[in-house]
């Protein structure tokens, strides 16, 4: 039986063996696709981890998957693609396609392209998500919102009795700061590959309630584990690497003590 607050130093296909079936309320993780970074660990069978993600995830649970593409040759591997295949032959629908932009990708030539700055957000779901608590903001013109309504005798014909919603929910493309400003913990820069934490908790308020299991099956340095504990979820993960478990343990000390299991 799996453990809470606990990172397991192995495959996480080796974790999926300690779990029941429909166990997982959300998984929120970044692979490590086409070998973009240097890890320490390097073991990565999409098929076999779409399948197992199913398996372990409850009706109505979701799978956020944070992934982009390398370009070799001039041609991009579509590996964010394949990867979206894989988890819909899983058994999973593909929800929402959102984008994660970056306000300050790292500064590179792209030749005869323009600058490489995002990365998919795919939110796979067992059946209909169970959970959305959505994200709003603010509707300040009310006006400008009313004249886009078309309705069965014309456009802004609305009853007498309508009253505009003061808010909406956000769009699915969303922006974050990476580098340095995306985590306060500077022994997470370790790892060469972190998530925003921003990121994490927009994702985890989204799709889960306090009290719901989450899960990372690639830990790398804790991020996934940090928030989720924060908002009090249930939260476990996988990292192959015991050089990165090490690393997570000890960011996490400052928030959870020492208990984080390995
Ligand atoms: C993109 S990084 C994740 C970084 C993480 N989101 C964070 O905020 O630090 C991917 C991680 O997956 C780990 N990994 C690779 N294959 C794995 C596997 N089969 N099972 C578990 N972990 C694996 C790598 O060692 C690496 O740390």
């Amino acid at each position: 039986m799996v453990k809470f607050e606990t990172i397991y130093t192995e495959n996480c296909l080796d974790t999926f063996r300690r779990l029941p079936d429909d166990f997982i309320d959300m998984t929120i993780t970044s692979p490590p696709y086409d070998d973009l970074r240097e890890y320490n660990g390097y073991h990565f069978p999409v098929k076999a981890i779409a399948e197992g993600l199913f398996a372990k995830t409850k009706p109505g649970g979701v799978v956020l998957w944070v992934v982009g593409d390398r370009t070799v040759n001039g041609d991009e591997t579509l590996s964010s693609f394949k990867h979206a295949f894989a988890f819909k032959e899983a058994g999973f629908r593909v929800h929402d396609t959102m984008i994660y932009a970056k306000n300050n990708p790292i500064p590179s030539d792209c030749g005869k392209r323009y600058r490489q700055c995002f990365e998919y957000m795919f939110c796979f779901a067992k059946g209909a998500p169970k959970t959305f608590n959505p994200i709003t903001q603010a509707i300040k013109q009310e006006k400008a919102f009313k004249s886009f309504r078309i309705t069965k005798v014309g456009r802004n014909d609305l009853a007498h009795d309508h009253i505009a919603p003061k808010e909406r929910k956000v769009n699915n493309i969303f922006f974050y700061n990476v580098g340095t400003s995306s985590s306060r913990d500077k022994i997470a820069f370790q790892h060469p590959a972190i998530f925003p934490e921003q990121l994490v908790e927009d994702q985890i308020r989204t799709w889960t309630n306090e009290g719901d299991v989450v899960y990372d099956c690639f830990m790398g340095s804790g991020t996934t584990a940090k928030i989720a504990s924060l908002l009090d979820r249930q939260w476990f993960g996988s990292e192959i690497s015991a050089e990165y478990v090490k690393l997570a343990r000890q960011r996490l000390s400052a928030y959870l003590g020492e208990q984080v299991a390995a």
